[in-house]
């Protein structure tokens, strides 16, 4: 005598509709029209950051910054990042981006809510799908300085890329954003050519580029991009800091930034939804070392995937071997 069947798979969900009901209940379609057009979108403050989100990560950042380095960053002057030379600067010049902080999600609760926020999330998931996972969460410090960012895209891979976003960007404007202030700028339109610029392409001064849009975004704004986007920013001229915070979010099979598994405290994994584990990478199988530490970890992570899974409503897939091995 056999086991008895297992009852029939329900119908999967389907991610394409859920994630357009998202966008749709969350007011986002017109920026998505507007990022699929463009390449990327600015999302204002009234929609991006819920619950006085921005000023209460501005303040968090100015004091992670103030922590690490034993300096209070000086928003209104910006004499504290004039300059700026630090670990990024080329020898003779100034840090295109001034300060930048690394692994922003250990510094608390806020940082936890940054990355949960529903407008995040669904832009991110519209652009790589229900299983993205953060690659890096940090921020940028930027006083007055004479280096532009160059051109380039978030993808680092060999041109020519796949048309789809394997990379995302969104990047909360803390401060306001216009070319003066040292905006990032954008070429329009550059996601769709599936390659990165080129060293002689780019310059964002002079000729080369006139298409180059320098973005405006208030305090609160979200800035999404496609992975492939061609983008860069205007040194800052005038006084004072540009705070941003990058949430640069990745499909799965993609390298990350930063390597969060195994790091997550019990506590943030408990305090947050089913997602949040998988968001902070607690799903990835491979980055193993040894037999056992690829039981281990492979174990680990299903657990994590299939509590997404269940409380998704099925709209994440699991892969089909895991799943036979422990589901
Ligand atoms: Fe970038």
């Amino acid at each position: 005598m056999g086991a008895a069947p297992k009852p029939a798979a329900a119908q999967p969900a389907d991610p394409l509709a859920a994630i357009w009901r998202e966008l749709d209940a969350l007011r986002l379609t017109p920026y998505v029209a507007d990022l699929d057009a463009h390449g990327f979108t600015v999302i204002p403050p009234e929609v991006a950051s819920p619950n006085g989100l921005a000023p209460r990560l501005l303040d968090a950042v100015l004091d992670v910054a103030e922590r690490r380095t034993g300096t209070r960053p000086d928003l209104a002057s910006g004499a504290t990042h004039a300059g700026y030379t630090g670990r990024y600067a080329r020898e003779g010049g100034d840090s295109p981006f001034g300060e930048l902080l690394h692994a922003l999600i250990f510094e608390g609760r806020v940082f936890e809510e940054a990355l949960m926020n529903p407008v995040l999330l669904a832009m991110a998931t519209y652009l790589c799908g229900y299983s993205v996972v953060l690659s890096s969460m940090g921020a940028f410090l930027k006083g007055p300085n004479q280096t532009d960012l160059k051109l380039h895209c978030d993808t680092l891979l060999p041109p020519p890329f796949p048309p789809h976003a394997l990379v995302c960007n969104a990047t909360y404007a803390l401060t306001p954003f216009n070319r003066e202030n040292g905006a990032t700028a954008f070429v329009p339109g550059s996601h769709k050519w599936c390659r990165a610029p080129r060293e002689e392409e780019a310059a964002i001064r002079g000729d080369n580029h006139p298409g180059v849009v320098a973005v405006e975004a208030e305090p609160g704004a979200l800035i999404v991009w496609h992975g492939a986007t061609w983008h860069a920013a205007f040194a800052r001229s005038a006084p004072g800091l540009r705070v941003s915070m990058p949430v640069l979010m990745t499909r799965p099979f993609m390298r990350t930034e930063e390597d969060l598994f195994g790091r997550i405290s019990e506590e943030a994994l408990q305090r947050n939804p089913a997602r949040f584990a998988v968001l902070v990478q607690q799903g990835l199988v491979y980055g193993f070392h040894s037999d056992a530490s690829a039981e281990q970890r492979s174990r680990q992570a299903f657990k994590h995937l299939l509590a997404y899974h269940e409380a998704s409503g099925g709209v994440t897939t699991l892969d089909p071997l895991r799943w036979h091995l422990y589901g």
